[in-house]
């Protein structure tokens, strides 16, 4: 029954009847799972699309798949490791000189670190992907895809995937530091702080979208529960028995993106900014992740660290 409601969804998606007119859109984490199908379902629209992965010979697999069904799909494969500071610079020097317009940016690729793991940086890795990873991508981009607005006159759409487990999350367990470098490690909360993290960090910016009167929205969106790698990933006794429930709601590759097209593609998304979907509906979000003091103290603080970092490493 579920299943079939679901399918009805999407089915409206692929068949939503406007579409904005994108050129160029960027999709990370699409070497499998749902960023991969958000990747194809793009190509299919036409979108001339970048896809950054550190698994250069997956990228490359994926792509070959697009083309096969899509001959025309046009896609450049770039490397880049959303955990590190230096390959995202390195990533966006190479994507900005080749001078492409960006339209679309979907902030997918996710990790789940089963273990306490820090990042080349010498962040909590889960963190350091999930959210850390994809802010400074954002920055690093934003000005090309203001640019493009305005060039084009379409608007610019980034989206955040985050997940329906940010709820969890409690304001006592959503210290900065304490994230950045966890004294007592749980993986599902880490997962979860960061999936939070990505909620706000869509709506602070959209504050600040709207308040310079830049043609951007951006939103976060749950794909609903998928068995991709990153379920796969989940283990222990609390992830199992919420999977074994979960279970019984799974979606498809295809039904799991297809909020994340809505989102990206869709005309009648058109001046929405900052809020939260599920199943291609406005959904509601936990009281920390709609708390725009929190997201705004979140934001300082991790530009704060992001550039602090940067600048250190230009003097060395
Ligand atoms: N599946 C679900 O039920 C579910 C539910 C809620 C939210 N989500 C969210 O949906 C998004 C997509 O996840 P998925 O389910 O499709 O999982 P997935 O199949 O494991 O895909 C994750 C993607 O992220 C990429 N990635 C991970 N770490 C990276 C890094 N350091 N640098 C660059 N790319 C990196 C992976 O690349 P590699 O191929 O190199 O590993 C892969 O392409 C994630 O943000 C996840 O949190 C998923």
């Amino acid at each position: 029954m579920l299943r079939n409601i679901l399918s009805i969804i999407d089915k409206n998606v692929v068949g939503f009847e406007g579409i904005m007119r994108i050129e160029g859109g960027e999709v990370n984490g699409a070497t499998s799972g749902i960023g991969a199908e958000t990747a194809r379902v793009l190509a299919k629209r036409g979108v001339k699309i970048v896809m950054p992965a550190r698994d250069l010979r997956k990228a490359a697999r994926v792509k070959e798949n697009i083309q096969k069904e899509h001959p025309k799909a046009d896609i450049i494969v770039l490397e880049i490791d959303l955990s590190s500071f230096a390959s995202i610079k390195k990533f966006c020097s190479e994507f900005l000189s080749l001078e492409i317009p960006l339209n679309i940016l979907i902030n997918n690729a996710g990790k789940f670190s089963q273990k306490l793991e820090f990042s080349e940086d010498k962040f909590e890795m889960t963190f350091a992907t999930n959210y850390l990873g994809h802010f400074l991508l954002t920055e690093l981009l934003l000005e090309k895809m203001i640019d493009t607005a305005r060039q084009t006159g379409v608007e610019g759409r980034i989206v955040n995937v985050s997940s329906v487990i940010h709820s969890w999350v409690k304001k006592d367990h959503f210290d900065f530091n304490r994230m950045l470098q966890p004294k007592h490690y749980n993986a599902t909360r880490a997962y979860a702080q960061s999936k939070l993290a990505n909620i706000m960090h869509a709506n602070e910016l959209a504050t600040q979208m709207k308040a310079i009167d830049a043609n951007i929205t951006i939103n976060s969106v749950h794909p609903g529960i998928v068995k991709t790698g990153i379920i796969r990933d989940h283990k222990g006794i609390i992830t199992d028995s919420m999977f074994f429930v979960a279970s019984k709601l799974l979606k498809s590759t295809s039904q799991g993106a297809s909020t994340t097209c809505y989102v990206a593609l869709s005309a009648k998304m058109e001046g929405v900014s900052g809020r939260y979907f599920a199943d291609c509906n406005e959904s509601r979000c936990s009281a920390l992740a709609s708390d725009d003091s929190e997201a705004h103290k979140l934001w300082k603080q991790t530009r704060a660290l992001i550039y602090k970092r940067l600048r250190t490493e230009i003097k060395s």
